[in-house]
């Protein structure tokens, strides 16, 4: 474990159930005004649903643009067209509410709004994010990404087959609220994807590499509370107290693997997500128990008091635990049903070589990964 580390987090995380409507007076603060210019990116059920409607009106808060079109895994189209907007409205300050994908997308328009008219060379790596750009505020509404408290972002770029992230400290937002109130009208699907992707991030964040003595607590904790809660919460939606403890298992573990990276299952989720068109969230549980499995022998000490923590045997029994979680939330054992073909493979283990790959316990080599996917398959 590190013992040396620095910390990169939003300046204001609110944690509990009414925090959303803090928005206006941090919205106020940031752009140092009584009635800021304020573009707001929102999940479209959620602006049907009249939510967004709902925090404007407690909040005192007027839109002066609203794009709430963002695709899951939104690709660098989506970005730019945002940026295209925000350029339209001069806004002084960015709220994003939605999933993961809609704060993402809004993170990065957000940060590239005064100095670029276009995603592409950030994504590139040809051009940097060297100064701040617009503040933003993140309302998550489900209980997994963690995108909220991230310095980075996932896009896609479908022109040439690749899902990966954008980062920089400047993406962190300027204050993360993160009401459990907003997730109590997630569908069962949802809740179980969004909270096994929360699962895979706290677990994988004790076990890696760069864990340090700041993140792995947290992690603990988060994979305790997601581990005590997460059935609940999918099957009865409205249970506010499960919703709270899966939110906050959700936020701690995001706090826990922003600092330590991820590892494997993220490593190889990205590339397969993008092969199949599979939500990010099932993608990793179909995952996790098996690349637990081939981890054992790299960190059975840690496994073994992750197991404690979270009220089981030992290292074995707690991947066995994950492995039944996932069938009784509907998770299928492999891709089989999707449709993993042979021909993709090599994609796959070639575009899996990212830093979450890294920050494994134990190091893969293309023929263990080829003999997971195809056991998968
Ligand atoms: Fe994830």
């Amino acid at each position: 474990m590190i013992s040396a580390y620095s910390l990169s987090l939003p300046p204001c995380i609110a944690f509990g159930a009414g925090c959303r409507h803090r928005v206006g007076e941090i919205l106020r603060q940031q752009a140092g005004s009584a009635a800021p210019r304020v573009f707001a990116v929102c999940s479209g059920s959620l602006r049907r649903q009249g939510c967004l409607d709902e925090i404007a009106a407690r909040a005192g808060l007027s839109f002066c643009g609203v794009f709430d079109a963002v695709p899951h895994d939104p690709p660098l189209e989506c970005v730019d067209a945002i940026m295209e907007q925000l350029a339209l409205t001069s806004a002084d300050a960015v709220v994003a509410l939605g999933g993961g994908s809609v704060i993402d997308a809004a993170k990065t328009a957000a940060v590239l709004a005064r100095v670029a008219d276009r995603v592409r060379p950030c994504f590139e790596g040809h051009a940097a994010i060297v100064r701040p750009g617009l503040p933003m505020v993140a309302l998550p509404s489900t209980a997994g990404t963690g995108a909220e408290v991230t310095p980075n972002a996932v896009l896609s770029d479908h022109l040439k087959g690749v899902k990966r992230s954008i980062r920089s400290p400047f993406m962190v937002p300027v204050a993360a609220l993160v009401d459990p109130e907003l997730t109590l009208s997630l569908p069962p699907e949802v809740t179980a994807h969004s909270g096994l992707d929360a699962l895979t991030q706290a677990v994988e964040s004790v076990i890696s590499r760069q864990a340090t003595s700041f993140s792995r607590p947290l992690a603990t904790a988060a994979a305790a509370a997601l581990w005590g809660h997460l059935e609940r919460a999918f099957l009865d939606g409205a249970d506010l107290e499960a919703r709270t403890r899966v939110a906050e298992g959700s936020l701690l573990g995001a706090l826990a693997f922003a600092q330590s990276g991820l590892g494997a299952v993220h490593g190889l989720a990205h590339p397969i997500g993008h092969a199949l068109s599979l939500p990010h969230g099932l993608t990793c549980a179909i995952l996790l128990p098996h690349v637990l499995r081939l981890n054992l022998p790299a960190c059975r000490e840690t496994l073994d008091a992750l197991a404690t923590a979270m009220g089981r045997r030992d290292a074995e029994d707690l991947i066995d635990g994950i492995d039944d979680l996932c069938r009784r939330l509907g998770v299928p054992e492999g891709f089989a049903p999707y449709r993993l073909a042979e021909a993709d493979l090599e994609t796959i283990i070639a575009n899996s070589r990212s830093g979450s790959m890294k920050a494994n316990p134990r190091d893969l080599d293309d023929d263990t990964l080829r003999d997971l996917l195809q056991r998968l398959s």
